[in-house]
């Protein structure tokens, strides 16, 4: 029962993340910048974009010209900035081989925009410098993308600093499959802008698109998905079932008394969690091979700790000593410290993964505050009804010495399977 109601309670947190995230990656963009937009350029299509707070629009030529005009929109909220927009002939949607447009915020408040040919030089760490050739080829001639008419406004209404741009595309690129990157920084030295922040949104602002699709179609998503499904797994599997099955081994036996029982809850709990949890661990490996060029070393290193540890938590269930076994105190011990410990790694490494979200963190946050706060206060009411049954027992084995005896909550510490003081670790992780 329960299980149960914590299950839905998780699903009713959890699901409407999932759907949220998902849609929000393919709405268009806001009444207000196509408005703007719309009296400069006659755009056929407008899109908010998934990170970066940035928005583009455009308009095909297709079949009459291969020419798309782009504008390209975003929020510096610093004094120097600097933001890009631009299309890579690659296979993948990826900074290195990109040909961008950057326009430069800087100090004096002075605009410049130029052309810049991303290699992977640049990612080396090399100063990216003005690449004039784009604009400097005769149509016609087509070796390379041309870019024509750029500009760059700021628009205080708004708030954004927006691109404009006629871009010529040469053969290698399909527009129904085009891939295009973008991003912003907050750092440059005269037209050299550098390098920009290594949060996860800034990794993940590329995205193949089909141009001629009405709506600006994504064409493969799946990383983005994959992540949810990640975290929404990982915090059922290990955030959720894991904890919820050392509350029952801690206190379905004491004080609910359920002898027969609780053991059985407790396997099957964490053998739930430890199966969602290793998919969701398989998936996290999976993300961090796709995403070759960035890692998140410290969810890593705490999930390489956590994934071996649980395992041989879940090998308790052949390895434990018998009842009789003159080691299966030390044992109880070793497997509940181990368990306790895991378990506040797990809460940790949950708000790490969640961090990595940023800037969308607040619902996940939320959400698992919830679930560890509705865990908590399961602990905090086993708790006082072990120490009011602990002193009714008391009461009436020994009504004269009611009065100097001290019971304190601890007192069912004494249990054997029980190592004192890990009932509080829960209220403190939360
Ligand atoms: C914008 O383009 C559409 C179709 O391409 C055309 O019908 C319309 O007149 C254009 N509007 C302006 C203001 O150029
Ligand atoms: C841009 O760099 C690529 C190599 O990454 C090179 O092949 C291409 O010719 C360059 N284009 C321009 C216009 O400089
Ligand atoms: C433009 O191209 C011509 C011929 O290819 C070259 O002589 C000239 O230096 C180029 N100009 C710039 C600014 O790159
Ligand atoms: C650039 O702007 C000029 C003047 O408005 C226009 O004649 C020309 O066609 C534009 N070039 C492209 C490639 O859009
Ligand atoms: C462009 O991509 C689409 C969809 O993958 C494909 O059907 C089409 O043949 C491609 N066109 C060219 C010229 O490669």
């Amino acid at each position: 029962m329960v299980a149960t109601t914590f299950l839905s309670s998780v699903i009713t947190f959890l699901l409407p993340l999932f759907f949220r995230s998902v849609t929000a990656r393919y709405a268009p963009c806001t009444q207000s910048f196509h408005q703007l937009i719309a009296d400069k350029v006659n755009i056929s299509n407008c899109k908010k974009l998934g990170t970066l707070g940035a928005q583009w629009g455009w308009k095909t030529y297709e079949p009459k010209e291969r020419r798309i005009d782009v504008v390209f929109g975003a929020k510096l909220h610093e004094n120097v900035g600097w933001l890009a927009w631009g299309i890579n002939p690659g296979k993948k949607p990826q900074m290195v081989g990109t040909r961008a447009i950057i326009g430069i915020k800087l100090l004096d408040g002075s605009l410049s925009i130029n052309t810049y040919n991303i290699t992977s030089d640049t990612k080396l760490g090399c100063a990216l410098k003005p690449s004039e050739e784009f604009h400097n080829m005769t149509m016609g001639y087509n070796a390379d993308v041309e870019f024509h008419n750029m500009t760059m406004r700021y628009n205080a209404d708004l708030d954004y600093y927006i691109i404009y741009a006629s871009v010529i595309l040469p053969r290698v690129y399909n527009i129904s499959k085009l891939n295009y990157v973008w991003q912003v920084g907050y750092s440059a030295l005269g037209t050299s802008p550098l390098m920009h922040p290594k949060t996860l949104q800034n990794f993940d602002s590329a995205e193949t698109i089909n141009l001629k699709s009405p709506v600006g179609q994504i064409v493969g998503e799946h990383r983005h998905h994959m992540r949810m499904v990640h975290g929404i797994v990982n915090i059922i599997g290990w955030g959720t079932f894991l904890p919820l099955g050392v509350i029952i081994a801690r206190y379905f036996k004491y004080p609910l008394e359920l002898e027969g029982w609780w053991y059985k809850l407790h396997i099957s709990c964490q053998i739930l969690g430890f199966s969602l949890g290793m998919t969701g661990w398989i998936i996290g490996l999976w993300l961090g091979c796709a995403s070759k060029y960035y890692t998140f070393k410290t969810h890593r290193l705490y999930a390489m700790f956590i994934f071996p540890f649980t395992a041989l938590q879940m090998f308790a269930l052949l390895l434990r000593p018998g009842k009789t076994d003159e080691y299966r105190k030390y044992w109880n011990i070793y497997h509940h410290f181990l368990g306790y410990a895991l378990i506040a790694v797990i809460i940790i490494n949950i708000f790490h993964g969640i961090a990595i979200f940023k800037p969308d963190t607040t619902a996940w946050k939320v959400s698992y505050i919830a679930i560890l706060a509705t865990l908590a206060l399961t602990v905090i009411i086993f708790e006082v009804y072990a120490w009011i049954k602990f002193r009714i027992k008391k009461a009436k084995s020994k009504p004269a010495a009611k009065a100097k005896s001290k019971p304190a909550a601890t007192s069912i510490a004494d249990e054997p399977s029980s190592p004192s003081t890990e009932g509080h670790d829960w209220a403190e992780e939360s």
